[in-house]
């Protein structure tokens, strides 16, 4: 059985915590992210829903954009967990932001229960568009 190495495991848990704060009075299901970035900060993230249902943004999301607005750029490390059966998968679109500002960061997907696995982006979105596509 493996285990994570501790950095992982620290950024699981401020994922945990900040699933916590999740706002999700519609889908009432929680979703926690952290940011570790190449500077050593962590920076965390829950689902944040709308009454306007396409408003809703994600939890990997918020990470992310918390992580950038600080001026932030290298991502090394980016850990998800709700509470799901198995490790939590990421939705198509966080897959799409995670290529484009975490390109080079280990995904750490968890659930409550201690499962979980690590994929890297072009595991997670194989044959993904980026800027590659229209980049002379
Ligand atoms: N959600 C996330 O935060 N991350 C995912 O990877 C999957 C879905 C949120 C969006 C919405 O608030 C709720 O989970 C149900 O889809």
């Amino acid at each position: 059985m493996h285990t994570l190495t501790p950095d992982l495991a620290d950024l699981l848990a401020v994922a945990a915590a900040a699933r916590q704060r999740a706002y999700c009075p519609y889908s009432r299901f929680a979703v926690g992210a952290a940011a570790l970035t190449a500077s050593g900060v962590t920076f965390p993230g829950c689902n944040i829903e709308n009454a306007a249902y396409p408003a809703t943004i994600c939890a990997e999301r918020v990470a992310l954009f918390n992580a950038y607005a600080a001026g932030e750029r290298e991502i090394v490390a980016l850990a998800v967990i709700a509470d799901t059966p198995g490790p939590v998968s990421p939705c198509g679109g966080c897959r799409q932001v995670i290529l484009e500002l975490a390109p080079r960061a280990i995904v750490v997907m968890a659930n409550l229960g201690g499962a979980w696995r690590v994929a890297s982006i072009s595991e997670l979105l194989p044959d993904g568009f980026s800027s590659a596509s229209f980049d002379e």
